[in-house]
């Protein structure tokens, strides 16, 4: 069916931003609305797909249709991926993971006492590369948020965490990134730019990423 080029998969969405508590009123985030992968989620559900959304923090309206998992921590979205990797064919990580959290979680709010304090942060594991490392016929879609150097960076992602593609957004120029209703994306494989997208909305986005996901799927079906 032409129409729903994505019938009969089932597609996984990560979205929003993960949050790490600090103390029990205090916590650090980033800027992600959740705009771009709630938008990956709907276009997947139109395209006829099962989809799974396992959001963080985020401020877009929650997409109908598509179960949702919400998750608060690195770790705990880790889980939650990890989980339904193997009934998953296609995995997109448009998520703003935290890359460190705090050392210690303080279980009462943190007085103020020195004049300083230091916050010491531990890396979280990197959940994208180990889905890589461990997919068997899944399809991952990795994303990366860059400000500089970007494709340097795209590719270096690409092949070390072992994505199939990965869409690079500069977060730095307007109408891109975080927050915003659009996004201007260059999308990567491991052997280089394979389409660069002017700026569209992320609905736009969205369904060519989706195409190309399934373009691809059909072409190594077919093999
Ligand atoms: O939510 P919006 O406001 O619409 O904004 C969209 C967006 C800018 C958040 C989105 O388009 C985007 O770029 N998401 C990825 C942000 C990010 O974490 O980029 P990164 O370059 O730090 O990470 C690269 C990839 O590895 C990402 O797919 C990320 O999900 C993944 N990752 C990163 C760290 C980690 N510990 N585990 C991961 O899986």
């Amino acid at each position: 069916n032409p129409a729903k080029p994505l019938a009969g998969k089932k597609v996984l969405v990560t979205a929003g931003g993960t949050v790490e508590r600090i103390d029990p009123v205090r916590y650090i985030t980033n800027d992600s609305s959740g705009k771009m992968g709630y938008a990956i989620a709907e276009a997947a559900k139109r395209m006829g797909a099962d989809v799974t959304l396992v959001t963080g923090n985020a401020t877009a309206d929650l997409p109908a249709g598509v179960e949702v998992v919400r998750v608060q921590s690195t770790l705990d979205m880790m889980d939650a991926v990890l989980a339904r990797f193997g009934e998953t064919d296609v995995v997109v990580k448009a998520a703003a993971v935290a890359d460190y959290r705090p050392a210690q979680r303080a279980d009462q709010k943190i007085k103020k006492n020195d004049d300083t304090m230091t916050l010491e942060l531990v890396k979280n594991p990197d959940i994208l590369q180990t889905l890589g490392e461990r997919k068997t016929n899944q399809f991952v879609v990795g994303f990366a948020a860059e400000t500089n150097d970007g494709e340097r960076y795209a590719l270096d992602k690409v092949k070390r965490k072992k994505s199939d593609l990965l869409v690079l957004n500069d977060v730095t120029v307007p109408g891109a990134g975080f927050g915003t209703d659009t996004n201007i994306v260059r999308i990567y494989d491991e052997a280089g730019l394979v389409e660069a997208l002017p700026q569209m909305s992320k609905r736009d986005v969205a369904e060519r990423l989706l195409g190309l996901v399934a373009e691809r799927l059909n072409a190594s079906a077919r093999r």
